[in-house]
């Protein structure tokens, strides 16, 4: 996972420009459209084009007003924003090792047999990510233990690679993180691919010894986001 550190002494981060809000509603993670130019160019996975188009996102929580009754969207310290953009970035780093992985299996038992599978096997992965931090001039802040101490950290994002959704390519949820059903029902075009994700579920299983499974499966073509894992499924 590569970390990005953006320097920036105004409002509008130097290197990253979200321009377009792309999806705003009851999830914690607010994802905009942005494009990442970072210097000097990356030379392996994002940031190798400049002005390259990307998801950034963000966690959130709202707040309730108790004279409006409307829950406001509220960012967390710079500190907790930090720590949850990490996690997030930790388990997609983990489901895309874990993805990659399956192929191999799949390579190995199709070397052993005798002809070929009667379907095409999808080629899939997790989209490129990337931490980006904004810095500023440092301010004394307060850290859990009451104690206060000196950051520069101003915001954290998970920068990922853009996923084209279109006319022809919607964004497909293919299983949920609570049921180990496929989404689409059978006669939908997407169903064969969610399957698919349900059978890399099992070589999951097994690979790991039955540790972990990839679950909430999502994304458009053959690229995919936001993942969790299940432990000990
Ligand atoms: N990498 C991406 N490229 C394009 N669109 C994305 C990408 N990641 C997320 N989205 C869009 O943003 C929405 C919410 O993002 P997601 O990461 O799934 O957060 P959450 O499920 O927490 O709301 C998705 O349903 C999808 O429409
Ligand atoms: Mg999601």
């Amino acid at each position: 996972m590569t970390h990005f550190s953006l320097f920036a002494s105004t409002r509008t981060p130097a290197l990253m420009e979200s321009y377009l809000s792309i999806a705003l509603t009851v999830a914690c993670l607010v994802t905009n459209l942005g494009r990442l130019t970072p210097s000097p160019l990356a030379v392996s996975g994002l940031g190798q084009t400049r002005h390259q188009p990307v998801a950034v996102k963000q966690p959130y929580y709202r707040v309730k007003d108790r004279t409006s009754g409307y829950a406001n969207i509220t960012r967390y310290t710079p500190a907790l924003e930090t720590s949850k953009i990490h996690k997030d970035a930790n388990v997609h780093y983990w489901a895309h090792a874990l993805l990659s992985s399956t192929y191999p299996f799949i390579d190995c038992a199709l070397s052993m047999s005798s002809e070929p599978p009667p379907f095409e096997i999808p080629h899939v992965r997790f989209v490129d990510a990337a931490v980006a931090i904004t810095h500023s001039e440092g301010t004394t802040v307060q850290v859990r233990s009451g104690k206060t101490k000196y950051s520069t950290v101003r915001s954290c994002y998970l920068v990922e690679e853009l996923i084209k959704v279109d006319a022809e390519e919607e964004f497909i949820k293919y299983i949920h993180n609570s049921d180990a059903k496929p989404l689409p029902d059978p006669d939908d075009p997407h169903f064969p691919l969610a399957e698919f994700f349900v059978f890399t579920q099992h070589v999951q299983y097994k690979i790991t010894g039955g540790l972990a499974i990839i679950s909430d499966f999502q994304g458009s073509g053959d690229l995919l986001t936001d993942p969790q894992i299940l432990t000990h499924p």
